[in-house]
């Protein structure tokens, strides 16, 4: 299966930063073709980023998109309008729009449903809280968040991102271990709802994912790709992490 490693800016880069950074990162990672390379620069970057992204195996994706075509939504941003800026992909469901937006699982199944309508991609976020993970719920939380969020959504244009709450921006990446016991009941999930095209879905990590531990994470059977918040915001960082090196 084809990696799929993206980058997700979250509030960072203004546009003329998000310029500087494509030209000095596209070269890096020019020639690579066996993986998916994705960046997630803030909506107002997306028009500029798409312009520079022109002609090369980089690959655009929004933060977030909102389930209506158009209309009285002050703030928000449509499917179409992320296709018309150049997006490929949506990130929904992330756990910083579950915790500081209140986006619950129905909103997040909305707007998967809007994006992929539309045409866009999805890299779909679940994972659990530290709470949630020492209170021993880890799996029914992740069963939870898929069940609901997939609802109606079928396998094709779908990522699956497996991000443990606790290890985004922390600097804890969750051991290989841990990531791969997560991921492996998440393709089970999967395949009890899908069947056979379940293996169409690929199930990427995010949570201090950098150019240390990459190489170890993608080693892992059933990690097939990573979403990295902070060690994207360099473009060597980023770009070492995209020529990652499986380590058993
Ligand atoms: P992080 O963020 O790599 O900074 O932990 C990952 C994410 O939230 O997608």
């Amino acid at each position: 299966m084809k990696a799929f490693i993206a980058a997700n800016w979250k509030m960072n880069k203004t546009v003329s930063e998000a310029r500087e950074f494509l030209k000095t990162f596209i070269p890096l990672v020019k020639g690579v073709s066996d993986v998916d390379i994705v960046i997630a620069p803030p909506f107002i970057s997306l028009a500029a980023a798409s312009e520079e992204m022109k002609g090369s195996n980089v690959q655009l994706s929004s933060q977030d998109v909102f389930w209506e075509e158009k209309g009285a939504f002050t703030g928000e941003v449509s499917p179409q309008m992320l296709l018309d800026a150049g997006c490929k992909h949506v990130i929904v469901g992330h756990s910083e729009r579950r915790q500081y937006f209140h986006e619950d699982d129905g909103v997040v199944n909305k707007k998967i449903k809007a994006a992929r309508k539309a045409g866009l991609d999805v890299i779909f976020c679940c994972g659990e809280s530290l709470q949630e993970r020492e209170a021993g719920k880890t799996f029914e939380v992740i069963q939870r968040e898929v069940e609901k969020g997939l609802v109606d959504v079928g396998p094709d244009h779908l990522v699956v991102a497996y991000e443990p709450i606790w290890a985004i921006g922390t600097g804890k990446t969750a051991t290989p271990e841990q990531a791969q016991e997560a991921h492996a009941f998440i393709a089970g999930m999967l395949a009890g709802v899908y069947g056979n095209k379940s293996g169409i879905i690929r199930i990427i990590y995010g949570g201090s994912v950098t150019p240390d531990n990459v190489d170890t994470l993608m080693g892992c059977k059933d990690i097939s790709g990573a979403l990295v918040g902070g060690a994207s915001l360099k473009p060597d960082s980023f770009s070492r992490i995209v020529h990652f090196k499986k380590e058993k």
